[in-house]
């Protein structure tokens, strides 16, 4: 008996999930999902079976050949990090039904009420799994070692349509012997059928590690934007439409270069979701259906870039899995070198080096942050006991994409470019860790060994000597405009004429950590950074001016942090808050948060508590 995933109760010597069928009763009304879940095992069994649960009520454990009930368990102290275990006592059976109820406060599912969303007329509701959420859904071995085919039977309100990472079945009205175990459990009868709900189905017929099971629900429009690829919004968001459409419309471009690169596109679809702004990522990979923040569309490159990197998921991450969080790097790293090619080809090389840039900044910050944690600046880290939510950081994707980029200098983008499609056609629906791919890496490129120091790069702790900070004309302009902002000088309009988001961000991020007051405002009367619609500008230049103690954008921060809940900007902001050190700005941290904390997902209201119970 051993764990396999520090993340999980999943245990070694059982066998691992292959398929899930679930039906879903989406009440809106109470929060709840009434569901029913029948796990499929790779092999019969007989003994204790471990499951990850988080705030789930189990009602019935049934054997679903004989629907007699099996004795199960519920442990009765949840983890903090991996909720609760529950215990199925299996003899011989390689199947289960478990018939529960979630949570209203179900870590992975935001429910929107009708205000909150554009319209204002329906509600809204929408997952995010990773890392570790999918266990507040449904009981699963909420482990990435274990890949799952799954099948859904959805019942929603039928004003609402809803999507999935998975191949849309059929719309139809609800059947009555369908819904016969919930009825069993705590679903009042009749509900299931009753006259203004319908029913929608879903199938994913591709083995994936349960983070990736997504949906959402609301009143959804889309547009065609490409043969396999629609964006969606909500229905009432006509201008976010038109804008999304504009934004990525260049898509299928991005996947015929991802195919060039990757070998060939794998999930059929490739659809686009823009959620609600309290949506708390940039963009997760989702297979078919990417969920994407309404914050990348601002009309320049950057809506761009998160789809190239989400696509990349398609391949790395998607198809080859780290086995769990501890290996997250194979993911991100992975797919932020295959991002920035995707970039290269379709928006340049200038483009993709400023994105090295940006993201070499990134890293250097990190291991400021981490300077007291050196576990979290190597690539493959323990986990045991840590929540990857509260170590969510740089280092995997740009310490990893370092690491790839050190391969690729050393042998050269041909050798390199034939290596990646024999490593992803190798291992293409399998979960792996950095061993495995350490040792295909040794029997491919005879020798690398030698050349590069594995071991350093991915065990090690920093930013090893022969990491690559970039060059380029603009990059290293920035980056002397902004050490020349320490002696008193601002950009001239000359200097910026050409500049638009990346390159301001870049410029911000450069700046000391904190400034001279009056040197903040007058850069900011100069260029308007505060109200810039792009929140990349807006969130770096709100950081330095509250680090730097201009209270005159207290009123600025609050409005930002109360429209939006992508934890990028909510995460900086409220740190330089509770890290400013005046009462005045722990105050507003905390004014804020018990303000606006409704409005953010789970996920990002757990973040956030936890930096103000770091620095409050
Ligand atoms: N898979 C991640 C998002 C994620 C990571 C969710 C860990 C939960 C836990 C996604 O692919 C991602 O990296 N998104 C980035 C965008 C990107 C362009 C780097 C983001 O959200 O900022
Ligand atoms: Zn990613």
């Amino acid at each position: 008996m051993a764990p396999i995933d520090p993340h999980s109760f999943t245990d070694s010597s059982h066998p691992l999930t292959t398929h899930v069928a679930l039906s879903l009763y989406l009440d809106f009304n109470t929060s709840i999902i009434h569901g029913s879940a029948l796990l499929t095992l790779s092999s019969a069994f007989s003994g204790e079976l471990s499951l990850d649960t988080r705030c789930i009520s189990i009602h019935m454990v049934l054997d679903p050949l004989t629907l007699e009930p099996l004795p199960y368990r519920v442990s009765t102290t949840p983890d903090r990090i991996r909720g609760t275990e529950v215990v199925v006592v299996l003899s011989g059976q390689s199947s289960l039904l478990i018939v529960y109820s979630t949570s209203p406060s179900a870590s992975a599912l935001q429910w929107l009420s009708p205000l909150q969303t554009f319209s204002k007329l329906h509600p809204y509701v929408y997952t995010q799994c990773q890392a570790i959420h999918a266990r507040s859904i449904f009981p699963c071995q909420d482990t990435p070692a274990a890949r799952i085919r799954y099948d859904v039977v959805m019942n929603i309100p039928n004003s609402l349509s809803a999507v999935m990472s998975a191949r849309h079945v059929r719309r139809r009205l609800a059947v009555p012997e369908e819904a016969k175990h919930l009825e069993a459990g705590s679903l009042g009868s009749s509900l299931w059928c009753g006259e203004d709900r319908v029913v929608e189905e879903f199938a994913m017929e591709q083995p994936i590690p349960p983070y990736l099971f997504a949906f959402a629900v609301g009143e959804l429009g889309f547009r065609e934007v490409g043969p396999r690829t629609r964006v969606y919004t909500e229905s009432a968001a006509v201008e976010v439409l038109d804008a999304a459409a504009l934004e990525f419309a260049g898509t299928e471009d991005m996947i015929k270069q991802g195919e060039k690169l990757f070998g060939d596109y794998e999930w059929e679809r490739f659809d686009l979701l823009v959620l609600p702004p309290s949506f708390p990522y940039g963009g997760m990979e989702n297979p078919r259906m990417v969920f994407l923040t309404p914050t990348v569309i601002k009309g320049d490159a950057t809506g761009a870039q998160v789809v190239a990197h989400e696509l990349a998921h398609s391949w790395t991450g998607n198809l080859i899995t780290n086995i769990n969080n501890e290996h997250f790097w194979l993911n991100e790293g992975f797919t932020t070198y295959a991002e920035r090619r995707i970039v290269e080809v379709v928006q340049g090389p200038d483009r993709a080096t400023l994105n090295i840039g940006i993201g070499w900044r990134g890293l250097t910050d990190e291991m400021e942050r981490f300077k007291d944690n050196l576990e979290c600046t190597k690539l493959w880290n323990k986990q045991e006991g840590v929540d990857p939510d509260d170590v969510y950081s740089q280092v995997p994707y740009e310490k990893g994409f370092q690491f790839v980029l050190r391969i690729e200098r050393q042998i050269g983008r041909t050798a390199f470019d034939e290596f990646l499609k024999k490593y992803i056609a190798t291992f293409k629906f399998k979960s792996i860790d950095t061993s495995i791919f350490l040792e295909f890496l040794k029997a491919n490129i005879p020798g690398i060994e030698k050349e590069i120091n594995l071991q350093l790069w991915t065990e090690g702790v920093g930013i090893p000597e022969d990491a690559y900070e970039p060059v380029s004309t603009i990059y290293t302009k920035i980056i002397s405009l902004a050490k020349e902002f320490k002696e008193g000088r601002m950009p001239s309009e000359d200097d910026v004429a050409e500049w638009n988001g990346q390159e301001w961000e870049l410029y911000l991020e450069n700046l000391p950590k904190s400034c001279e007051p009056s040197q903040v405002m007058a850069l900011d009367k100069r260029y308007r950074l505060a109200e810039s619609k792009d929140y990349e500008v807006k969130v770096s230049f709100l950081q330095l001016a509250v680090t730097s103690k201009c209270r005159e954008y207290h009123g600025e921060v609050k409005k930002t942090l109360k429209e939006v809940g992508r934890m990028k900007y909510l995460r900086p902001l409220f740190t330089a808050l509770a890290q400013a050190g005046g009462t005045e700005e722990k105050q507003l941290a905390k004014q804020v948060f018990a303000e606006a904390r409704e409005t953010y997902h789970p996920i990002a209201q757990g973040v956030v508590e936890s930096i103000l119970s770091k620095y409050i």
